[in-house]
């Protein structure tokens, strides 16, 4: 049914009344071994708007959006572009009907420059039928002015930080010139100015009539982008409403079918010795001279701009890129972090910011993932893994953290990316740390998740465990951190204690 508002607004547009949405799915299923991922679920994206996709990890946003893209097909259900009903049958078929996503997991080829992965499978060709490289290169540079991103396309990808990936991943969605762009998650590794900077795009690319889905886990972002958001749970379709009909607290009360109250549930815990003392830590060329104390029991946040250094620093505390100079003490006694095992072995534990590259071993099943760190530690005894201890160690850390799955058999790449996220989070909460190192912990994790992680981190202080926490969502550092320590262009500009951080003071030290 069609409101006589909404008719008029139709005809006055000359649009035929059934296309008043761009594109929609009715009735849809969608199961998966032991999952149903949708059932009977309703999504219509109106022309001109900005659709935000709201739920908790595993409620089933992506697997929706891969259907509307062409990447798994409905069991059951009806998708309709502009009225007419069509089937996509694969994601070129998507594209070539307009439709175009830029995935949760970002997909480029770390070896092949941005211009090659922007054009891939369409590069424009020479008289001879090769790729013409020059003509890629202006092709790349016109869509970058456009959306004002400054990067070289001759550039490897790999070379780039998780930040300007995501951007080189919208700007290929955008070359598509599609009349939906669904985008799961772009700021999950943005920082603000770069999340303006994609709102700019996504508010440009409106005015243009494209319908854009939008699925995110942050509230504010909701607020200041989307005309108007629906939202499910466990599969199942809630409701649609515009954004500026409901408050905060509404739209979490749809998502969890509860109230959550506490969300930086920080104790007061007794603060111990020292347990690592960084001193001058260098690495040539990225960051230097940084150094700082953690006690036991104590949390210390790291803040700054993506390309501060702050993940430069935690991998050279983990050893992944020994220092060029400075001097690492763990209990009072110098140790030379020359490889991971080395950290390992003197109980530090690193979650990276990188799910995909650094952190999920995909082709792997939870257990496996979670396992892999412990596995030559504390559940060996006389040369043998005691598998059922160690199995029901990673089954109970499972439910603590809720990770959504039928079993731990599932390979980890069929869970949803909060649930990856909360597999490589028990994983370092297994190894039973003295130091543990959270490089965007809550990335992707929904709200009701996210406090049980700040519930989890804050326990692991309370036993004595000192914690470094670099994150780049300010309520998180200031709710979580007993101190905070701010980089910009690899120096520390200062620290603040609990009491007098703000988010003011954390900025004006980021961009000092
Ligand atoms: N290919 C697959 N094989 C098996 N199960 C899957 C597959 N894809 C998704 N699922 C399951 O379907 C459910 C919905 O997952 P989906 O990725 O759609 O969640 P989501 O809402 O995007 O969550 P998140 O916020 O964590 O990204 C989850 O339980 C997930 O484990
Ligand atoms: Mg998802």
């Amino acid at each position: 049914m069609v409101s006589p508002t909404t008719m008029a607004a139709v005809r006055k547009s000359g649009a035929v009344p059934n296309s008043e949405f761009l594109l929609s799915a009715e009735g849809v299923r969608k199961e998966f071994p032991g999952v149903v991922a949708l059932d009977d679920v309703t999504f219509k994206l109106k022309r001109g708007s900005v659709h935000a996709l709201m739920g908790e990890n595993g409620a089933g946003k992506s697997t929706l959006m891969k259907i509307l893209a062409g990447i798994y097909q409905p069991d059951k259900g009806q998708v309709r572009l502009k009225g007419v009903d069509i089937e996509l049958k694969s994601p070129l078929d998507a594209l070539e009907n307009g439709i175009a996503m830029i995935h949760q997991e970002l997909n480029l080829m770390s070896y092949m420059t941005i211009a090659e992965n922007i054009w891939i499978r369409r590069e424009p060709l020479n008289r001879f039928g090769f790729v013409d490289h020059a003509e890629m290169r202006r092709r790349t540079e016109a869509l970058f002015t456009r959306l004002n991103i400054s990067l070289d396309p001759e550039m490897p990808v790999g070379e780039l930080s998780v930040a300007n990936r995501q951007m080189v991943e919208i700007a290929k969605a955008v070359s598509y010139e599609s009349d939906v762009l669904i985008m799961d998650e772009p700021t999950s590794a943005l920082t603000d100015r770069e999340v303006e900077h994609l709102f700019r795009i996504i508010r440009d690319l409106r005015s243009q009539g494209i319908g854009i889905v939008y699925i995110t886990h942050k509230m504010n972002e909701l607020f200041e982008i989307a005309d108007e958001f629906s939202v499910f749970r466990d599969g199942k379709y809630i409701g649609t409403h515009a954004s500026s009909d409901v408050t905060r607290d509404d739209i979490i009360r749809m998502m969890v079918g509860r109230e959550i109250t506490q969300m930086f549930p920080k104790e007061e815990v007794p603060i111990g010795d020292v347990v690592l003392s960084v001193k001058n830590l260098t690495l040539d060329g990225v960051f230097r001279d940084v150094s700082f104390d953690i006690r036991a029991g104590e949390i210390l946040g790291l803040a700054g701009l993506v390309g501060s250094g702050r993940s430069n620093v935690a991998e050279t505390l983990f050893g992944v890129t020994p220092a060029t100079s400075g001097t690492i003490e763990i209990d009072g006694k110098p140790v030379v972090m020359d490889n991971p095992a080395t950290a390992i072995r003197n109980r530090m534990a690193f979650l990276t910011e990188d799910r995909k590259d650094t952190g999920c071993l995909l082709i792997l099943d939870i257990l496996e993932n979670m396992q892999i760190a412990v596995l030559h530690d504390k559940y060996v005894k006389a040369g043998f893994v005691e598998e059922g201890r160690l199995a029901a160690d990673c089954e109970e850390m499972s439910r603590k953290l809720r990770v959504k799955t039928p079993n731990l058999s599932e390979r980890i790449e069929n869970l949803s990316g909060g649930n990856q996220q909360k597999v490589l989070i028990g994983r370092w909460m297994l190894t039973n740390p003295r130091i543990l190192i959270l490089d965007e912990p809550t990335r992707g994790i929904d709200v009701g998740a996210k406090a049980e992680i700040h519930r989890l981190v804050c326990e692991m202080a309370r036993n004595g465990v000192a914690v470094l926490m670099i994150s780049s969502e300010m309520p998180e550092v200031l709710g979580m951190s007993d101190r905070v320590m701010v980089m910009h262009e690899g120096r520390v500009t200062g620290f603040l204690d609990r009491a007098e951080a703000t988010q003011i003071k954390v900025m004006d030290l980021a961009s000092r």
